[in-house]
């Protein structure tokens, strides 16, 4: 029952494409031979990226659109730009997004809102604003989180915007099916981006603590392992032997992934206190 899509020469829009994750997929379809429009809001790096691809990738038409997508006018606007210049679309990537870890009794209420805005309603507004493009076959994708299946300690403004992005994916994934739209949701693990950065910076000992035991991918691997997941049809993306099984165990066994979870935050815990 899979819609198995085919990364075609169309044009692909691209969120979050400036930098780590969604650079390495703009690149990676690139090299496959699809058009792109890039969209973050940096004007520079966007444009850095762009003449990057098209050294790289030559031939490639390479657009860039800046635009907040926390702000739903910004994207109406945008949406506005792309629907001047094209009558289809080979698929939206909403991959744009950010992890600000805190302690949740520290964290402020506007991080709340400003996670949902941005890692949520900023895909939910591009994808109402552009889905009639999208070409029989074509994609519309989400990139979640393995947060955004499981509770992670340090992510609860995080985790709320990535579970919500997976609950909207599946409502899509049946209204979209008669027009033969694949609906994908990537969830990455721990992978070395400058977004990765900054988040250690606020990360709780507790989350660092248990980052330590995951295996930190490249973005390039991570790209990889998102065209060979849409190209197959799948729905959920995993991208390392590690977060397939944690989200397999975290389907069926809940309270055993939590045991293990909380046993090695007592762990870090005790190491620290002592
Ligand atoms: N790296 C990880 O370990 C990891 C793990 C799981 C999931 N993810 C998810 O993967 C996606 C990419 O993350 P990354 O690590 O590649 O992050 P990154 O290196 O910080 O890149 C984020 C990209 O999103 C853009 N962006 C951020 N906020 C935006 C906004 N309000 N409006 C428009 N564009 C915005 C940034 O450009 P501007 O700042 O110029 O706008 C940049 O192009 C995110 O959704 C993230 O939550 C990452």
């Amino acid at each position: 029952m899979a819609i198995k899509h085919k990364i075609t020469q169309a044009t692909y829009v691209v969120t979050g494409a400036s930098r780590g994750i969604g650079k390495a997929i703009a690149h990676n379809l690139a090299a496959r031979g699809a058009d792109l429009i890039l969209i973050s809001r940096d004007k520079k790096s966007l444009a850095a990226t762009a003449a990057e691809i098209q050294a790289k990738h030559a031939g490639r038409a390479v657009a860039t659109l800046s635009c907040d997508l926390a702000d739903r006018k910004a994207i109406e606007k945008t949406c506005a730009e792309i629907k001047k210049k094209h009558r289809a679309l080979a698929g939206i990537i909403n991959n744009a997004g950010y992890a600000r870890p805190g302690y949740f009794h520290e964290l402020p209420a506007d991080e709340f809102e400003k996670a949902i805005s941005t890692d949520y309603l900023g895909a939910v507004h591009l994808t109402r604003g552009l889905h009639d493009l999208v070409i029989k076959g074509g994609l519309i994708s989400f990139t979640s989180s393995v947060v955004g299946f499981m509770g992670v300690f340090g992510y609860s403004s995080y985790a709320g915007a990535k579970f919500a992005l997976i609950g909207f994916a599946e409502t899509l994934r049946q209204e979209l099916f008669a027009r033969g739209i694949q609906i994908s949701v990537l969830c990455p693990p721990d992978t070395a981006t400058p977004g990765y950065e900054t988040e250690n910076k606020t990360k709780p000992y507790e989350t660092a603590a248990l980052s330590e035991s995951a295996k930190l991918m490249t973005a390039e691997a991570v790209a990889e392992k998102y065209i060979r997941g849409v190209t197959k049809g799948k729905f959920i993306i995993n991208c390392n032997f590690e977060s397939a099984m944690l989200y397999r165990l975290h389907g069926i066994w809940p309270s055993l992934v939590f045991s293990i979870m909380s046993g090695m935050i007592r762990k870090a815990q005790k190491k620290k206190s002592q």
